[in-house]
């Protein structure tokens, strides 16, 4: 056989293709602030195009430029249709991008052609769940070539997905990326011989409906990024429960030459576990789950000589979503143990935020053989959205109650249940979150914590309700400066805001008006432990600090102790970092007590690390900066304003006597700073340069005396 020289065949395959493909045609891309010269009718559509999502939308992602087709307007209740003018077919695919519900002649895009609909595509979504993202789609109309067209995008559906997204309408000569059919409700049995199941997940990728049935019951329903080739990671899903058995794994529908499916692994370890805690964005000093995502930490308690943390969990994806109950353990609240699941969701709904206590005189009944339970209170967020409880007696499995809800709904915001013993009235309490309906003369939003008792944490009693607190309340009992005979209470919600007052085992009585608490950012939905051994009030919260392209994200900030203490203003909530920080030294850095002048020698000199704890206690004249160069960030201390500053965030940290404390603690998606001896708490999602590594301390102004300057080098919390 002859060859035929490289160049040429290339030359002539870039002709052919020149004269094949001729330029598209923008049927229309939705740009503009009106629908132009297509009709609209019903109210679905709007004037004119969307800019993203319409109000009480998802985030709305894949579409192309500002605008794009949105029948949400009005909800999934409003109908209507848009009709294009009539058009000529010039090329051979109509191409677009499309999102919404999935219902044909319901929620589609028809074409039309001498009166009657040739092609109909419709968005991806036929059940709850799923994403508002536009995906590439379209027709091949090379056999129309010629004819006159229009199109019609029908929303003629009301329920859930009844609506439908379109953008970017083209005629090409080129396949549109997708030309790939979705099939759905395709489905695959396997035999459960390992652990795990790993599914393949692609950040970004449509959302998909995953089924596991067991013997024909669903046993597992989560919406996952499915990866239809390569993965950017494996979500595990412990199916050990169901040894031996065939599991019918179902997807709600995969486009058909997606390997999602088919690639879906079985093992007895994890995939990437070569790796783990060592990837390059994975906190170090503060929990993250392995995979997926977390929120708000939940039923933090101390039972069995272990503490534990379960967590708001997405087991599958990066975002927020599939809310179960995650679950580490730790024996000094700094090194955890990640696992599995403690809870499901199930069909009363996905499991939102609450509780945990160790149940001591069994007053729940669910302890066995003179074994103290641990009882979960949880939120099952479904419709209704009701309070439940889970048990266990070894810490490791948790049996949901049979007699679940035991608080039912009051409004359909009402979640995140708090319970703590109160001894002199010898029974349980618990807050509630609850928004009641728009009130005269209430708050707008009207957000409440209602307060609840109970004899044996299944049977509650609403007691009070007090206004002003959203999301995920905590309250505990403090003394004052230490003073066992001076206790006052504290509630405080998810923004960490607090009031300050007294219980009376019933109502609580604020003292003080709703008072700011952490000063930095992305803190949110704290909780503090209860059942501790050594009576310490010691708190988590969430950190909203993103791992950008991780298969895990976000983190637990790192646990602080409590106190009240008294300033001018009254008492105060203040801020440490709990003691065993300490164990996690490896190398101390301390320098004599000095005095730092402008343009000094830096003190810290030989200081060099990623993990950095770093401490100073100094009195500035009136008008001197402190500033740390920590890892290529500065903080700064002003000490003519009294603010502590951090990329350009400023905290108000008062002088205490003259004096400041600071401490820095750096990880790797975050900083935290503790100042004015707590009063002060900083926390803050940030990513420093893996490369800087040194502590610089200088001074700005008159000289500043420090009492106390140490930096120290620390370790790594995971293996
Ligand atoms: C706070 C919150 C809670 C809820 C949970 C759901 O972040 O919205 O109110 O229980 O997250 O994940």
């Amino acid at each position: 056989m002859k060859t035929v020289a490289p160049i040429f065949l290339s030359l002539s395959v870039a002709l052919a293709a020149a004269r094949a493909q001729q330029p598209d045609i923008v049927v229309a891309d939705f740009e503009a602030e009106t629908y132009g010269a297509w009709k609209t009718t019903g109210t679905a559509f709007g004037r004119g195009p969307a800019r993203g999502a319409l109000p009480g939308q998802m985030a709305v992602e894949g579409f192309a430029g500002r605008g794009l087709v949105n029948s949400f307007l009005g909800g999934d209740k409003a109908t209507g249709t848009l009709t294009s003018p009539e058009f000529t077919i010039e090329r051979k695919f109509l191409s677009f991008l499309i999102g919404g519900g999935g219902f044909a002649g319901k929620t589609c895009v028809n074409l039309v052609v001498s009166g009657k609909i040739v092609r109909i595509a419709t968005g991806p979504n036929t059940e709850p769940g799923g994403s508002e993202r536009l995906e590439p789609s379209g027709w091949d109309v090379s056999e129309l070539t010629g004819k006159s067209a229009h199109l019609v995008v029908v929303d003629d559906a009301t329920g859930g997905w009844g609506h439908l997204n379109l953008d970017q309408i083209m005629q090409a000569d080129t396949a549109p990326p997708m030309a790939v059919k979705i099939a759905k409700g395709v489905s695959r049995e396997v035999v459960a011989e390992k652990r795990w199941l790993h599914f393949p997940v692609k950040t970004g990728a449509m959302k998909r409906v995953v089924t596991v049935s067991v013997d024909g019951k669903t046993e597992r329903r989560f919406d996952i990024e499915l990866a239809d080739a390569e993965p950017d990671w494996w979500a595990p899903l412990d199916v050990s429960a169901w040894a031996g058995k065939t599991l019918t794994i179902s997807v709600n529908q995969l486009p058909e030459n997606s390997t999602a499916l088919s690639s879906i692994k079985q093992a007895d370890g994890m995939i990437g576990a070569e790796n783990l805690y060592h990837e390059a964005l994975r906190p170090q000093l503060q929990f993250s789950a392995k995979r997926g995502w977390v929120n708000d930490p939940n039923g933090l308690v101390f039972f069995n000589g272990e503490y534990h943390l379960f967590f708001q969990h997405n087991p599958y994806g990066w975002s927020w979503g599939n809310m179960h109950w995650g679950h580490a353990v730790s024996r000094d609240l700094v090194h955890w143990e990640e696992i599995g699941e403690a809870l499901y969701p199930d069909d009363m709904g996905p499991m939102f935020s609450g509780s945990a206590v160790v149940d001591e005189q069994n007053t729940s009944g669910f302890g066995r053989d003179g074994k103290a339970p641990l009882v979960l209170i949880y939120t099952a967020a479904g419709n209704p959205t009701v309070q439940c409880l889970a048990y266990s007696l070894d810490g490791r499995t948790f049996t949901k109650f049979a007699g679940n809800p035991v608080i039912p709904q009051i409004t359909g915001g009402n979640r995140d249940p708090k319970v703590f013993w109160h001894a002199p009235s010898k029974r349980w309490v618990l807050t509630l979150y609850v928004q009641l309906p728009d009130a005269p003369g209430a708050p707008k939003p009207n957000h409440t914590i209602h307060f609840f008792t109970s004899p044996n944490l299944r049977d509650w009693t609403l007691r009070s309700t007090t206004p002003g607190f959203f999301e995920c309340p905590d309250f505990f009992e403090l003394p004052v400066d230490s003073d066992a005979a001076h206790q006052k209470w504290v509630l405080t919600a998810a923004s960490s805001e607090y009031q300050v007052g007294t219980f009376d085992g019933e109502k609580f009585t604020p003292e003080t008006p709703k008072l700011p608490a952490q000063r930095g950012r992305g803190f949110y939905a704290a909780q503090t432990f209860s059942g501790m051994p050594d009576g310490r009030r010691v708190q988590i919260g969430w950190g909203q600090c993103p791992s950008l392209g991780m298969p895990f994200n976000q983190l637990q900030c790192f646990p602080c102790e409590l106190s009240l203490r008294s300033t001018p203003g009254g008492p105060r909530l203040a801020w440490q970092p709990i003691a065993q920080l300490a164990s996690l030294r490896v190398k101390s850095h301390r320098h004599e007590p000095c005095t730092l002048n402008e343009g000094g020698k830096n003190p810290l000199s030989d200081v060099h690390g990623e993990l950095l704890e770093i401490r100073a206690d100094f009195t500035p004249a009136p008008n001197s900066e402190v500033l740390f160069k920590v890892r290529g960030v500065e903080i700064r201390y002003d000490s003519a304003k009294q603010e502590i500053v951090i990329d350009k965030h400023r905290a108000p940290a008062p002088l205490r006597d003259g004096h400041q404390s600071v401490i820095i603690l750096t990880d790797r998606t975050n900083f935290t700073i503790w100042a004015s001896d707590g009063l002060t708490y900083v926390p803050f999602p940030l990513i420093a340069n893996p490369k800087e590594l040194v502590v610089e301390i200088s001074v700005k102004g008159d000289a500043v005396k420090f009492s106390l300057l140490e930096a120290h080098e620390v370790k790594s919390i995971w293996p």
